[in-house]
């Protein structure tokens, strides 16, 4: 820790933590998934939305979490789901893992910790999908211990309230001690939330709104000119791309060919339509893996998309397959089934496989797609497993 911050650390006399409640009192970000001021969280809700906003925006959350609560309105109704009706209600919003742990970590509560979820960050973290971060911030929103959460929005705070120029990744054991240094005893999950909306609408990453902070006396990025930069961060490497091919067979109902992922692994447990492995180079040979249903129509353009570690560009093949009884015995490889229009916007199709299917359908063999699929190219929403 450089010398200054200590001197900071020193002097710390709770001014910090004092100044962001009472903004935090008047300036909160009205949420769901909080309770109103004085009133008790429910564990259940405070779960649900940390589960739900790790790795996605609050915008993307909220009507999400929505409808979750009214789906499932208590971990007991949570845990007594299938599997694949979360993760339909899921489909979407990425990282897919955080489903099937939610499920994991409804029926662990329901089964052996009699419906109410452990108080302590080390007995929440036993629970599937449960990290340090999340423990933390349901052990200081939900039962008010004394502890700390910090994700990327605190990690900006307070790196700049501290002028932190250490790197990130490397500077978070750093930043999360100061974190830890400011937190009061008592409503430290109403501090954890303050700097969450701090960070989310004035400490923001670009043109942060520093006159209108309530830290903006005590904070030293400010002082020294540097808000506008910090955090500083090491280079990223480049994503490396994968390729593959996804084959759409269409009935001539308009039904879709889909198969379930295998529940480990990348959007495990998650539909698919047929594909190949994806790999550095696309494969040569599509008989390999494109199931026997018919012709197979390359499709002009590719789908891309965007997950953490690696950039993915799908050729995609179209089938059109007849209705009649031999041709649907014919067409109905193994691990696979048929889905009809009016079920492909409730099944668990992760965002991928939603634009390899859009396209496909707004595609006909050998011609640009039509303008309102726009799938070649596209900056692309995020997702992972
Ligand atoms: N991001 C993560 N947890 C959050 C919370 N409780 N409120 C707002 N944003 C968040």
């Amino acid at each position: 820790m450089q010398k200054s911050q200590q001197a900071f650390l020193g002097q710390d006399d709770g001014s910090a933590a004092m100044a962001l409640l009472a903004w935090y009192d008047r300036e909160r970000r009205l949420l769901p998934w909080r309770a109103p001021p004085g009133a008790k969280q429910d564990p259940y809700k405070v779960w649900l939305s940390e589960i739900m906003l790790q790795q996605t925006t609050v915008k993307a959350v909220t009507p999400r979490y929505e409808t979750f609560l009214c789906r499932w309105p208590d971990v007991g109704a949570l845990a007594r789901a299938e599997l694949g009706e979360v993760l339909a209600a899921w489909a979407g919003l990425g990282y897919y893992a955080r489903a099937r742990n939610l499920h994991a970590c409804a029926r662990a509560v329901a089964d052996e910790h009699g419906g109410a979820f452990p108080e302590t960050e080390d007995g929440l973290r036993k629970l599937p999908g449960i990290g340090a971060y999340t423990a933390a911030a349901i052990a200081a929103i939900a039962f008010g211990k004394r502890t700390t959460p910090v994700d990327g929005n605190i990690e900006r705070v307070v790196a700049r309230l501290f002028a932190l120029t250490a790197l990130l990744p490397a500077a978070k054991p750093e930043i999360k001690a100061l974190a830890e240094s400011l937190t009061p005893a008592e409503r430290a999950g109403d501090f954890a939330q303050g700097l969450m909306d701090l960070g989310a609408t004035i400490c923001t990453p670009r043109s942060p709104a520093c006159g209108f902070c309530p830290l903006g006396a005590e904070c030293r990025a400010r002082a020294e000119g540097l808000a506008e930069v910090l955090p500083y961060r090491a280079a990223k490497n480049a994503r490396p791309t994968r390729r593959g091919v996804a084959f759409v067979a269409v009935r001539t109902d308009g039904a879709v060919l889909v198969r379930e992922r295998p529940l480990k692994g990348l959007l495990g447990g998650m539909l698919e339509t047929p594909s190949s492995p994806w790999e550095e180079v696309a494969p040569r040979d599509i008989e390999d893996h494109a199931p026997v249903v018919a012709t197979w129509n390359k499709l002009s353009g590719s789908v891309e998309h965007t997950f953490t570690h690696f950039h993915l560009r799908l050729l995609v093949y179209r089938a059109d397959v007849g209705q009649g009884a031999a041709a649907l015995r014919a067409a109905q490889p193994e691990r696979c089934r048929w889905l009809k229009r009016d079920e492909l916007a409730g099944a668990a199709l992760p965002s991928l496989m939603q634009k390899v299917i859009a396209h496909a359908l707004d595609t006909r063999a050998g011609r640009k797609p039509v303008a309102k699929a726009k799938p070649v190219g596209r900056a692309t929403a995020r997702a992972s497993a």
